[in-house]
């Protein structure tokens, strides 16, 4: 596996080889969304042997009412952080780099519980089984503020970096996406406003984080929905958080979720769109969906279409998957 085993250095983070492990929410944390004994053992079972060059953990919220499920992970509270420096330090003692994705689930979070209510970009966002509450100014200002606090905490929890979730639907995608964000404002419109409050994340995130850690965004590039996000829209965003400071490209997909219809067999499903990133861009990316052969990871390198291949579903049935892929025994 010459092209899996090569290292990568992105930013300060020194990669040893270029399988990743995706984010995958476990519902594993206690109803505080602190790390528990059982959430630490999961993943020193998947990292074990340190064959993954980087794990990307779950998706965590950043604050009350952009949390997406019971038992999600939290960054909302500096008092997530002990939790958090310990399955750091798991990890990190199985010789894997990990990166935390920091979320804002928008209309899909269920924050009614707490007595909070969804919020999204625009009216387009909701619907009457589906209520919610269209964003200001001031408070797309203090979501900017929510992820620069969630990114200090992943930081001081001795992550070696962060990766900014908008994929997937979620709140981040609901401003990207046209089909959910019909704004008039500086934040609706064209995809250079659609990606406004992303660029604002990116640099308040970077403050916060200094210049060494490595600061990821997973993108919904396209939504294969009539009406969404074409290759050209995510072409044009990739640019523009290129420009601002992005180090690595987490591609996935955008109103239909992580798959995509009637790709669901291709190893690598979304490779169309990250080689073309790839050729527009200079920072690293990374493609994740459906690969469970390792000569199918192994092909996509050598073809150069992407710099690391995130490895989900597979590793989660079968924790030793890395361990026989890096060793040609799978
Ligand atoms: C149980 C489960 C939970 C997931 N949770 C997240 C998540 O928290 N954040 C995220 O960006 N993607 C999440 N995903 C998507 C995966 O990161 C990945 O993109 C997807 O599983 C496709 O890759 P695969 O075919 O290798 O599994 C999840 C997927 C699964 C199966």
């Amino acid at each position: 596996m010459e092209y899996l085993n090569r290292p990568l250095t992105v930013r300060g983070m020194e990669l040893a080889t270029r399988l990743v492990m995706p984010p995958m929410a476990t519902g594993g944390c206690d109803e505080a969304g602190r790390v528990t004994q059982n959430l630490r053992a999961y993943y020193d079972d998947k990292t074990r042997g340190g064959y993954l060059g980087l794990v990307i953990t779950e998706h965590s919220f950043v604050s009350p009412e952009g949390m997406a499920g019971p038992r999600q992970m939290s960054v909302a509270s500096d008092e997530d952080i002990p939790g958090l420096w310990q399955l750091v330090e798991t990890i990190h003692r199985n010789g894997c780099r990990v990166v935390a994705q920091i979320n804002h689930a928008g209309r899909a979070a269920r924050p009614q519980q707490a007595g909070l209510v969804p919020v999204g970009p625009a009216e387009a966002a909701f619907s009457a089984d589906r209520p919610g509450r269209v964003l200001t100014g001031a408070d797309i200002a203090q979501i900017v503020r929510r992820f620069a606090d969630a990114a200090r905490r992943v930081v001081a929890a001795g992550f070696d970096g962060v990766e900014i979730h908008s994929a997937h639907g979620y709140l981040l995608n609901q401003f990207y996406s046209p089909l959910t964000n019909t704004r008039t404002d500086e934040y609706g419109g064209p995809v250079e406003n659609r990606v406004r409050i992303h660029l604002e994340i990116l640099r308040a995130v970077r403050e916060a984080i200094g210049p060494e850690k490595a600061l990821l965004l997973r993108l919904g590039a396209v939504d294969h929905v009539p009406g969404g996000n074409t290759l050209e829209d995510a072409v044009a965003a990739a640019k523009l958080l290129e420009a601002a400071g992005l180090d690595l490209l987490d591609v996935s997909g955008g109103m239909t979720g992580f798959t995509v219809k009637g790709r669901e067999e291709m190893q690598g499903y979304f490779t169309p769109e990250t080689a073309r990133l790839k050729e527009e861009l200079t920072i690293p990316v990374l493609v994740t969906g459906g690969v469970t052969d390792p000569l199918a990871a192994e092909a996509i390198l050598r073809a150069g279409q992407a710099d690391l291949v995130g490895v989900g579903r597979a590793l989660l049935k079968d924790s030793r998957w890395a361990e026989k892929a890096m060793t040609g025994k799978a």
